[in-house]
């Protein structure tokens, strides 16, 4: 990994959530550069998702810090730091399932630039904004030209998952986060929903967590690796993925039996 690359964009330090008796995420110092393509893995209760809620500000942590940009943002709504531009994740995108592709992409866009109430811009104004550079622009994207004007109750789960990722990118957030955007969907939605998150590679920071590491892999320009709560392993993915307590952990092998070697495991299975 470059650790030289990129200005820090977020930063946690010590960072810890408890629910009751539980740590679910246990004393966490991230940080994320400008442009990183990154991920986060782990098994099933790992802290991925309550770590991602600190993020975005969903949970308060009970210890530690959060910054973005180097201010503090601990106590910051969600609200405030979409706002601030500072991530927008596809899960606090809600599609409007009764209209078009077209008009979703226009209301994600006019509400990240001119923030009108919402009712004005249904009942008057959508179809003046569909023509706009950057509404076609995400259509191209995302492959959506060929169902920009179906409603969007009508489209595939692969479909629906580019347009809430398109949604999020055009209110062009510093950090856009994906909490499982692969889950639910096939083979090939899988390569389409990769394909055009591919197209902002080195344009923006997409920070990604999964499940299943097979998925993202050959995407990733680094890996953390978290197991209850905590961070194992942090760097660029193989070396992360040949890390004993990685190995131990995630898929559950003891690094000195015979034939858990890096062929039969690295790329291979997925901690299920
Ligand atoms: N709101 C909550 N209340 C109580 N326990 C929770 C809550 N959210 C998550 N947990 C627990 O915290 C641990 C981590 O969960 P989670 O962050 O969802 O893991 P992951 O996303 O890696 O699967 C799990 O043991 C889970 O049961
Ligand atoms: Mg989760």
């Amino acid at each position: 990994m470059n650790t030289d690359a990129g200005t820090e964009i977020i930063r946690t330090e010590n960072v810890t959530k408890r629910f009751g008796e539980l740590t679910a995420v246990d004393r966490v110092s991230y940080r994320l550069r400008e442009n990183e393509v990154a991920g986060i893995i782990g098994s099933n209760g790992a802290g991925k998702t309550t770590f991602f809620n600190l993020l975005t500000g969903y949970y308060p942590p009970d210890e530690g810090t959060i910054l973005f940009k180097g201010e503090d943002v601990t106590h910051v709504s969600p609200e405030r730091r979409v706002a601030m531009g500072m991530m927008r994740t596809f899960q606090l995108t809600s599609t409007f399932d009764n209209l078009r592709v077209i008009d979703n992409l226009v209301l994600s866009y006019y509400r990240a630039y001119k923030k009108p109430s919402l009712l004005s811009l249904l009942l008057t104004t959508c179809k003046r904004y569909r023509t706009e550079e950057k509404i076609a622009e995400a259509l191209g994207t995302f492959e959506l030209q060929g169902v920009a004007h179906r409603q969007v109750k009508h489209l595939s789960l692969g479909e629906k998952r580019r347009l809430e990722i398109a949604m999020a990118v055009l209110a062009e957030p510093r950090v856009l986060l994906l909490d499982e955007p692969l889950a639910g969907l096939g083979e090939s939605e899988i390569k389409g929903v990769l394909g055009v998150l591919g197209k902002h590679v080195g344009k923006q920071t997409i920070l990604i967590v999964e499940h299943k590491i097979s998925q993202v892999e050959n995407f990733l320009e680094r890996l953390t690796v978290m197991h209850e709560g905590k961070i194992i392993a942090d760097g660029e993915c193989e070396e992360c993925l040949r890390d004993p307590e990685v190995r131990r952990s995630y898929w559950q092998i003891d690094a000195s039996a015979e034939g858990a070697d890096q062929a039969s495991t690295y790329g291979v299975h997925d901690h299920e």
